[in-house]
């Protein structure tokens, strides 16, 4: 665990806490109609999450709330429920059969679907049922490993009716990262697709899939959803095309009924970046997660019942399970889901998106702000925004320049900005204002959600005081928590509960200001978040010394003014070798094989010897000083401090290239 003073991006934000006296109250307009009430901060934590549990529909009631055996829970106990009913099924049998449950808007131009729920329904059981027929059963693992096609929420709901957890890939994973999770995870069928688009180019995610099955054994059903249309491999008894399935199942909600689950049952797992080299499976349950994320979909983002809300995150992320596919559905809301990239074919694609499906919430993640920012307002400007009402943000702290440029330019001076505070480990919003309520303060996150007992703690598990720093904890327990780490007890109790007692220990470090509101520090481990994507520096590590021509590699994170971190590789070739461009480009390659393109390094640093102490261990703080261009600070405890002097002149010969 490194300290908390040298955590990346603390130095930056603390600054920001201190300066930024900018303040924002809610428009009377705004609160007037506003789905949250100043009452709901009052509100008991039982009687809260007891009539939020309305927002869903039990097919047997819960009896008892909640049970929590540090650092166990369960909610909604005894409760029978099916999530796929409460997204799609009952909102058909509530006449809402032709609301459009999504638009989609594919990244080739004009190519376009819009789906009711009525729809969504039929190619939900449709689906259900092609996946029945290749032998899913309730129980049965699956991996989904797609791109942002209407068939991909589709195919999360097709896997709840029958009560198949399963696990979504992130179509930018490379095939041995997707073969990791399944294998972890025991899946035994795979839903993919063909290709997928991004920017022009087609992602080859049937030939990731192939290569990842060659190393999952326990896979042996593979179903394709033709996208592209482009030529795949095709191993026969194993791969089928989801059309012709298809053709030959039943779209009768009657012929696949929706499988009662407890409310402890699995739903799915996610597989997330922890302090080694192994991504962690956080295990997600069925009642409790269904309905923290529809309570704080519905308050957080003041969803109407006509509202049009546009996550524009991937579906592969935490951010797309909750906030695209589950809260959304769950409260019977119009979505929009966008397959491609902000700039295709020109940089006004998203506000031209706007423009067309005029959507009055739009909820995205600082580094994509920092890139419209960087582009110029001209792109948004082009077109009529004029529908947004409420703007998000979440995946990293927010600088204030780029929070009051997205009000300004994107919400035209108007709209609230809710900086929203998670973790794939909690599934749902944690701090976060609310809409209508908090005064805003660019780059606070601001409050605990209703109920959610966040403090700051420091090393010694004592409270901090109002303006000093130190490490977010959660104290109580939140029905959408993750309820452990997949067939590894001892890693969820290490890595989450061990530091202080019946506590949850975030992995961030934070601040309160006098007026209560939180300011997120950066993570304090040895996670990196590069443009909203969480990434070990031990799995990038990993990945390099697995190249044939790398002896030892260590890795860091440096601030980057686009992508909030941006990776820096320090790394020693065998036999002494110097380091090359083309090595340099083999090696950003190879991470890119074994993990995926967005956790190449940005920077590699060639250098005979790294920094260690007399006992061998690597210094990452003093490689994190470099990397910051920062003087170095103690170097006393290094077996040969002469290293450190020259990893810095070639650190800042690295960062002249970059600036030439
Ligand atoms: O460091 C925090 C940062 O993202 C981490 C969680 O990453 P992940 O599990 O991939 O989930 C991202 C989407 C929920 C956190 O530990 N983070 C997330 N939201 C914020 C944030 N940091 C500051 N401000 C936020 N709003």
């Amino acid at each position: 665990m490194s300290e908390l003073s040298s955590s990346a991006a603390s130095g930056h934000a603390i600054e920001t806490l201190q300066i930024e006296k900018r303040r924002y109250p809610p428009s009377p307009d705004f609160t007037k109609q506003a789905n949250a009430r100043p009452e709901i901060y009052g509100r008991a934590f039982d009687q809260f999450w007891s009539d939020e549990s309305k927002r869903v529909t039990f097919f047997e009631p819960w009896t008892e709330l909640y049970e929590w055996k540090p650092p166990y829970a369960k909610w909604y106990i005894g409760g029978k429920l099916n999530v796929c009913y409460n997204c799609v099924d009952r909102h058909v049998e509530h006449g809402l059969k032709d609301k459009v449950a999504y638009f989609w808007e594919g990244e080739p131009e004009n190519d376009r679907r819009q789906i009711t729920f009525g729809e969504l329904q039929k190619d939900v059981v449709r689906l259900a049922n092609a996946l029945k027929k290749l032998g899913v059963k309730k129980g049965t693992h699956v991996g989904i490993y797609m791109g942002m096609i209407p068939e991909l929420p589709a195919a999360m709901l097709a896997c709840t009716r029958i009560g198949a957890p399963f696990t979504v890939v992130f179509g930018g994973f490379s095939a041995e990262a997707l073969a990791g999770r399944m294998n972890d995870m025991q899946c035994e069928l795979l839903i993919t697709q063909d290709e997928g688009w991004r920017r022009g180019n087609r992602v080859p995610l049937k030939a990731n899939a192939d290569a990842a099955m060659q190393e999952s054994p326990t896979v042996t059903r593979c179903l394709v959803v033709r996208r592209t249309g482009g030529d795949v491999a095709w191993t026969q008894g194993r791969d089928v095309w989801a059309h012709d399935v298809l053709k030959d199942v039943s779209d009768d909600p009657k012929e696949c009924p929706c499988e009662p689950m407890d409310s402890e049952d699995l739903l799915y797992l996610l597989y997330t970046s922890g302090t080694t080299a192994k991504p962690k499976g956080i295990v997600h349950t069925t009642a409790g997660y269904l309905v923290g994320v529809a309570t704080t979909h519905h308050y957080i983002f003041d969803v109407k019942p006509k509202s049009v809300y546009w996550c524009a995150a991937d579906i592969g992320w935490v951010t797309g399970h909750s906030y695209i596919v589950f809260g959304p559905l769950a409260n019977g809301t119009t979505g929009i889901v966008y397959e491609g990239t902000p700039d295709f074919p020109e940089k006004d694609r998203w506000w031209e998106i706007v423009e067309r499906y005029k959507p009055d919430i739009l909820y995205t993640a600082p580094t994509t702000i920092r890139t419209h920012m960087k582009w110029g307002p001209e792109y948004a400007e082009k077109h009529d925004l004029s529908s947004l009402r409420v703007l998000g943000t979440v995946g990293e702290p927010i600088n204030p320049e780029a929070w009051v440029w997205y009000r300004e330019h994107i919400g035209a001076n108007r709209t609230p900005v809710v900086d929203t505070w998670w973790q794939t480990e909690t599934g749902m919003i944690l701090i976060t204002p609310l809409p209508g309520i908090t005064t805003l303060k660019p780059g606070s996150a601001t409050k605990p959600f209703p109920t959610v007992d966040a403090a700051v703690y420091n090393e010694k598990g004592n409270e901090v005081p109002p303006g000093g720093g130190g490490y977010l904890v959660i104290r109580k327990p939140w029905p959408a928590m993750l309820r452990g780490v997949y067939g590894d007890p001892e890693r969820y109790q290490q890595t989450y509960w061990d530091r202080w007692k019946d506590t949850y220990f975030v992995g961030d470090g934070a601040r309160i200001d006098e007026d209560g509101d939180f300011w997120l520090l950066g993570r304090v481990d040895d996670v990196m978040n590069v443009s909203g994507h969480r990434i070990s520096t031990i799995e990038v590590e990993s990945a390099l010394v697995s190249h044939p021509a790398v002896a030892e590699a260590a890795v860091a994170g440096r601030n980057d003014a686009q992508t909030g971190q941006a990776i820096v590789a320090f790394v020693t070739l065998k036999g002494g070798k110097e380091g090359s461009p083309q090595m340099l480009k083999d090696l950003r390659d190879h991470v890119g094989r074994v993990i995926g393109k967005f956790a190449a390094p940005a920077n590699i640093v060639f250098t005979p010897e790294l920094p260690k102490t007399r006992s061998g261990k690597i210094m990452r703080r003093l490689l994190r000083d470099v990397s910051e261009n920062r003087p170095l600070g103690d170097t006393t405890t290094l077996a040969d401090p002469a290293v450190v002097a020259e990893i810095a002149k070639r650190g800042k010969e690295e960062a002249a290239k970059e600036e030439a």
